[in-house]
């Protein structure tokens, strides 16, 4: 082998050797560079005779022709090596299982609620919603709470920093009744509607939650009494129970913003409660007072509330005994509801 086929053959093995473009750009400016072998053997052709310089002069060109293809292949085949090493690691295999989602399931309160809501809508009442974030005013000077009343007491109450237009410190709710002010005061009798929604208090144990849901009902017109309140009652707890065999009573009770005002229990026929009396709701004939509040006249129009609560109405339907249970996020515990 003569000079020039050794140093085609050791360019082609070294172009071969590079692992990366920037090892082979390396090799090639070993021969084809300003330094590089086949440069300074063209260099050195001048001090050849003129009658060699042609022979030589070809043979150097066809090694360089040899070596520039050499760089080309490789070059064409590390590109190619690279976008196929890309291919492979941006792949999707198609037949590998799906990671899937999971399925969610509704929360057994919010189911209530749901329900709820589509009991009361089917019998023409509408759905409210409003803040949870209150003033005094709504929340209880204008249901006939004012301030230092020892009826206030009933309810410990979450303060905020923030305060009201009156300068009162901003409360978390601790009921849904300020929605009758808040509603009554935008519509026109005849009103019916509800109002579902979170409430707060300080308060924990198996049957309380500082924070829990309530159902605000409200029914104002002119020619309604206590019969029609209990009409409604009925058709919703048989509704929502799924059972016909079941008795409603109205034990007298106190609330600052009803008069009369009454306890709603119930009691099933048959079952695993069956023939207890069981509390379901505050319920009462709205107060002059409050009827005011809403910018209605309390000698023409006549009001009926109740408030239930939509984790002992859960509770009740499902048998379920701690109520802690709906806020601890125990998917076995939740599960069953799906
Ligand atoms: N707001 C009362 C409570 O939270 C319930 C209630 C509502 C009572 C409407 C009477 C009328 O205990």
């Amino acid at each position: 082998m003569n000079s020039l086929e050794q140093l085609v053959t050791d360019a082609q093995a070294d172009f071969l050797a590079a692992a990366d473009a920037a090892a082979l750009e390396n090799a090639k400016a070993k021969y084809l560079g300003k330094t590089g072998q086949i440069t300074e053997l063209m260099k050195g052709m001048g001090k050849l005779p003129p009658e060699e310089k042609r022979a030589q002069g070809a043979l150097i060109n066809a090694a360089k022709v040899q070596i520039e293809n050499a760089l080309g292949a490789r070059r064409e085949a590390q590109a190619e090596a690279q976008m196929q090493a890309r291919l492979n690691f941006e792949a999707i295999d198609v037949t590998l299982p799906g990671r899937g989602r999971g399925k969610g399931g509704i929360h057994p309160v919010m189911r209530t609620w749901e329900r709820v809501e589509e009991i009361f809508r089917s019998i023409g009442f509408d759905v409210a919603d409003g803040p949870e974030i209150e003033t005094d005013w709504y929340c209880f000077t204008a249901l006939n709470s004012p301030e230092n009343h020892p009826a206030r007491s009933m309810q410990d109450t979450f303060y905020i920093d923030g305060k009201d237009s009156d300068g009162k410190p901003l409360l978390l709710r601790t009921h849904t009744s300020p929605m009758q002010v808040r509603y009554a005061r935008m519509h026109q009798p005849p009103i019916k509607v509800i109002a579902p929604g979170r409430t707060y208090r300080v308060d924990s144990d198996a049957t309380h939650s500082p924070m829990f849901h309530q159902v605000e009902g409200l029914w104002i017109a002119e020619d309604i009494s206590f019969a029609d309140l209990k009409g409604i009652y009925l058709n919703f707890v048989k509704t929502f129970f799924e059972t016909d065999d079941l008795q409603i009573r109205f034990r007298p009770s106190y609330f600052p913003f009803t008069e009369p005002s009454a306890e709603i229990d119930i009691a099933f026929g048959s079952g695993p409660l069956k023939g207890r009396w069981l509390e379901v709701s505050g319920a009462g004939q709205v107060h002059p007072t409050v009827v005011r509040n809403y910018g209605l006249d309390p000698e023409k129009y006549v009001g009926f509330a109740f408030g239930s609560g939509l984790e002992r109405l859960t509770m009740l339907r499902y048998g379920i005994n701690d109520l802690r249970l709906f806020y601890e996020g125990d998917l076995r515990f939740l599960k069953q509801f799906n």
